[in-house]
């Protein structure tokens, strides 16, 4: 009967009844005549407790038969004990063995990311790659919630595309039949972009891909997405929602994600912060911060990681960098009215070194000025006819960002590498399992 099954996290509502829950070992040990399981269920952890002479000797017996991550149910009472990881304790009347685990690999020992990484369907099971999957978790329904709340219908953007977004080097690509190349998306935007024309506000949310050459620790070649797209927004009312958006997932996480938090041993000092208003400078007050640190940087480049960090470094909270060159940027980004080197773009930098989290900007809704643009960019007018539709009918000022979940979770969760933000993470050097 599904609707009766227990579950760990709900064991306070059953104090004093005896229940039934099925899990696997996540430890087990003895003193004297004592035999303490520790049953994982994929909700939580309790330990389960039975004495030789108050239990059958065949249910006693059960204990020895048990390895580490062997599948059980037990049924017994549930005790509250403020000692116990979770709060609760199981006195045991039953166990039943559903089937014994071969050796498992991974023990409690410490082990190599590598090793760790190549049995990533295993390691999901320990209690860190638990906290974070559920703090992911946490953090695409906040990022859901937020929109959903606010009046945007989500416009799922298509995977197999005909054509670029974030520039033509990072590309993945796949026959298709007799129409030629297809690419695998880097981004939504574009479709959102008429989404935003036909429904006002909208969101897609998704897996996109980049052909990152680059073995960074911030870098995966699958990652989602989240990309509002809103018309009649201009730059400063991108940012407003960005701001509001950051303060949503992080302040969400932090009052619903404690147990979480405190597994990962997460300081959250610096996420307490993260209430608007967030700072906002110009991509040139960031150049001066830079050259005030010392460090060397020509205008025009675009900010590496070395650079997000020290500039991060002079706030407390997330900051937004804004009016980049344009040369460092997409096509489809409008030019700054008072400066056409800059586009009205805004890239916004997470604390602690987390570098940039979200990117965004107003978009170029002059035809003729976007036409100029692919013809920059090298990009084959023919795929882009559709999206130059959108500047033919009725266009309007109209802007977005995008959010990337993993750098996020990495953030949130204060881990130094986003190949743990994701169930099974891809990297240049990894397809498997
Ligand atoms: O700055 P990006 O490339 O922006 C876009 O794709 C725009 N089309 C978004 C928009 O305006 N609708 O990517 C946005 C975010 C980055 O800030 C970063 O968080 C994440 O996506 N991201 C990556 N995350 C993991 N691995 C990668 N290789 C990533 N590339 C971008
Ligand atoms: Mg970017």
């Amino acid at each position: 009967m599904a609707q009766n099954r227990v579950y760990i996290e709900n064991l306070s509502q059953y104090i004093g009844q005896e229940i039934t829950l099925n899990g696997w070992l996540y430890n087990k040990r003895s003193s004297g005549k004592i035999r303490f399981l520790l049953l994982r269920d994929g909700t939580g952890i309790v330990q389960c407790v039975m004495a030789k002479g108050h239990i059958p000797d065949d249910v006693f017996a059960k204990f020895d038969q048990l390895t580490q991550e062997s599948a059980f149910s037990i049924s017994g009472k549930v005790k509250k004990d403020e000692r116990s990881p979770g709060g609760h304790e199981i006195d045991l009347t039953d166990v039943q063995v559903i089937s014994v685990a071969h050796e498992y690999p991974i023990t409690p020992k410490e082990h190599g990311v590598e090793f760790l990484a190549d049995r990533r369907h295993l390691w999901l099971r320990s209690s860190r790659q638990h906290a974070i999957m559920r703090v992911r978790h946490r953090i695409i329904k906040a990022i859901r919630d937020f929109f959903d709340g606010r009046g945007f219908t989500l416009i799922d953007a298509p995977i197999l595309t005909p054509n670029a977004v974030e520039g033509t080097t990072t590309l993945f690509d796949t026959e298709y039949f007799d129409l030629g190349k297809a690419f695998l998306t880097q981004s939504g935007q574009l479709y959102g972009e008429a989404g935003a024309m036909a429904f006002g506000k909208i969101y897609c949310f998704g897996p996109t891909f980049r052909a990152e050459k680059s073995k960074t620790r911030r870098h995966l070649t699958e990652f989602w997405m989240v990309e509002p797209e809103m018309a009649f927004y201009d730059l400063n009312d991108d940012m407003d929602l960005a701001e509001e958006f950051l303060e949503h997932i992080v302040q969400t996480v932090l009052k619903d994600c404690e147990p979480e938090l405190k597994v990962l041993e997460r300081n959250t000092a610096m996420l307490q912060n993260v209430k608007r208003p967030l700072p906002r400078i110009s991509y040139d007050e960031a150049v001066e911060i830079l050259h005030k640190k010392g460090l060397q940087f020509e205008w025009g480049g675009d900010l590496g990681a070395p650079d997000e960090t020290a500039i991060s470094e002079q706030f407390d909270r997330p900051v937004m960098v804004h009016r980049y060159p344009a040369k460092v940027k997409a096509f489809y980004m409008k030019r700054d009215p008072k400066n056409a080197e800059l586009a009205l773009a805004v890239d916004v930098l997470a604390p602690e070194g987390y570098g940039e989290i979200i990117g965004g900007s107003q978009r170029e809704d002059d035809l003729d000025k976007l036409l100029e643009r692919i013809k920059e960019h090298n990009l084959p007018q023919a795929a882009f006819e559709w999206y130059l539709d959108l500047r033919r009918y009725g266009s309007v000022p109209h802007a977005g960002f995008g959010l990337g979940v993993e750098r996020t979770v990495a953030w949130i969760c204060g881990l130094d590498h986003v190949r743990e933000t994701i169930p099974f993470p891809r990297m240049i050097y990894r397809l498997t399992p």
